[in-house]
């Protein structure tokens, strides 16, 4: 499905000192015995995950469906850029089908706030709100917003029959609230932490409500598990890339762009901000992950990039085979000097303006280039793609000797703003 080609960042010598550190690495990710190892759910999961929970959650997707006009879905971070990225790179602009997916709860801006609630007035909408903890402060706000205008709209009965939840399954003010209320709840596992719990229902309940193939991107993250739990450097793709991370790292170049010559895979560089930049960002160490669209971005970042200060590599993922085509049309008279590309396909462009970009940054711009080729995107590839993000990370963030499954640092800034806004024991 993907084809990774890490030879401009590292050497196939490089790659194998890395040897003895993966070979440990990876049997502490297998048998679970690295640091935040309780939060290690996610590598078995594709195999493991709660088959009837799915088969429930595909009921009531079907249900939602079927009966509402607008799914919003409330929560923040990791739960919310799984869904928000997996939505936007397999559908784009295209929101046509019922229900339209809107997201609330991953910011406290008044204005957004204010736009959907009177958005949603007069429409039949659900709620999908999630939060493992049950108590971040974005989506609890949200959720207390929506839940109000839904229950004036249609009623508490109703209301009740409306509201679809994740979140932990004993624990927090949430599913305290789904327990005295009654609503469909699923469960984000205790051992999977937010930002790998794409493919459990924190993703798969607003994907399949959106009428993505979830149990396909189950398939392909099963297929990636089944590839990347090995040591094998010569054939494991995924740490290949991790290791060309770490080589980066310790050779001065600590930013890694992720690029993408499709808008709308940029959620996914969002997804892959997070992923990295929450795991590996800790003790004053990791990479800073950053991510530009291009040829978009060649019109802003493009300078800095070929000519600036030189601490970036880049990831670009490039998918070869877009879902759709456009035809650049002859004129007669030519006065835009286009006809040289008449007849020619938009993909065909694209792709020359990634391989003239790519020859720019690597040989003139000394910008080192890892390069993903996504064959085409779809639910499928996607699960996939999730799945060997997640266990480069895992990699990565372990041979820099850090916990990828804690994030201690984000708790500073709450604590200030609890303080502020006079919340009790701050
Ligand atoms: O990756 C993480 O753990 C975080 O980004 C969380 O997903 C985010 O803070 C939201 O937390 P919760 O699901 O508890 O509301």
């Amino acid at each position: 499905m993907i084809k990774v080609d890490v030879s401009n960042v590292i050497s196939e010598e490089e790659i194998n000192k890395y040897a003895p550190s993966v070979k440990r690495v990876n049997q502490m990710i297998n048998d679970k015995s690295g640091a935040g190892n309780d939060f290690l759910g996610w590598v078995d999961w594709p195999e493991n995950y709660n088959k009837e929970e799915v088969e429930r959650l595909l009921e009531d997707a079907k249900y939602v469906r079927e009966n509402f006009d607008v799914l919003v879905v409330a929560g923040i971070g990791g739960s919310y850029l799984g869904a928000r990225c997996a939505l936007d790179a397999l559908k784009g602009i295209r929101n046509t089908e019922k229900p339209e997916i809107i997201f609330m709860g991953q910011t406290f801006s008044p204005n957004y706030t204010a736009q959907v609630l009177e958005y949603l007035k007069g429409k039949k909408f659900a709620i999908n709100v999630i939060s493992k903890s049950g108590t971040t402060t974005e989506t609890s706000i949200a959720f207390r917003l929506l839940k109000d205008l839904l229950e004036r709209q249609v009623g508490k009965a109703e209301a009740r029959k409306s509201i679809f939840a994740v979140t932990d399954k004993a624990r927090g003010a949430l599913k305290t609230l789904c327990n005295n209320e009654g609503y469909h709840t699923y469960v984000l596992p205790d051992d999977i932490g937010g930002r790998y719990s794409v493919l459990t229902p924190v993703g798969l309940f607003p994907l399949a409500c959106a009428g993505v193939d979830v149990k396909a991107m189950l398939k392909g993250a099963q297929e990636a598990r089944k590839e990347f739990d090995n040591a094998d450097l010569k054939k494991n793709m995924c740490y290949r890339y991790a290791v060309s991370r770490d080589y980066m790292y310790r050779h001065n170049k600590p930013v890694e762009m992720y690029v993408t010559y499709e808008p709308q895979m940029s959620q996914i560089s969002e997804w892959l901000k997070q992923l990295f930049g929450e795991s590996e960002g800790k003790e004053k160490k990791g990479l800073l992950p950053t991510s530009a669209t291009f040829s978009t971005d060649l019109h802003s970042l493009g300078q800095f990039i070929q000519d600036g200060t030189p601490l970036l590599f880049e990831t670009i993922l490039n998918v070869v085979n877009p879902e759709l085509d456009v035809t650049i049309p002859s004129d007669k008279d030519d006065l835009d000097g286009l006809n040289y590309l008449a007849g020619k396909k938009l993909s065909y462009v694209n792709q020359m303006a990634y391989q003239g970009t790519l020859k720019a940054h690597e040989e003139d711009g000394g910008v080192p280039c890892n390069i993903i080729a996504i064959e085409k995107m779809d639910a499928k590839t996607l699960g996939y793609l999730f799945y060997f993000f997640m266990r480069a990370c895992a990699m990565s963030a372990y041979l820099l000797e850090i916990n990828p499954f804690n994030q201690p640092g984000v708790e500073i800034y709450k604590k200030n703003m609890f303080h502020l806004l006079g919340k009790k024991g701050y």
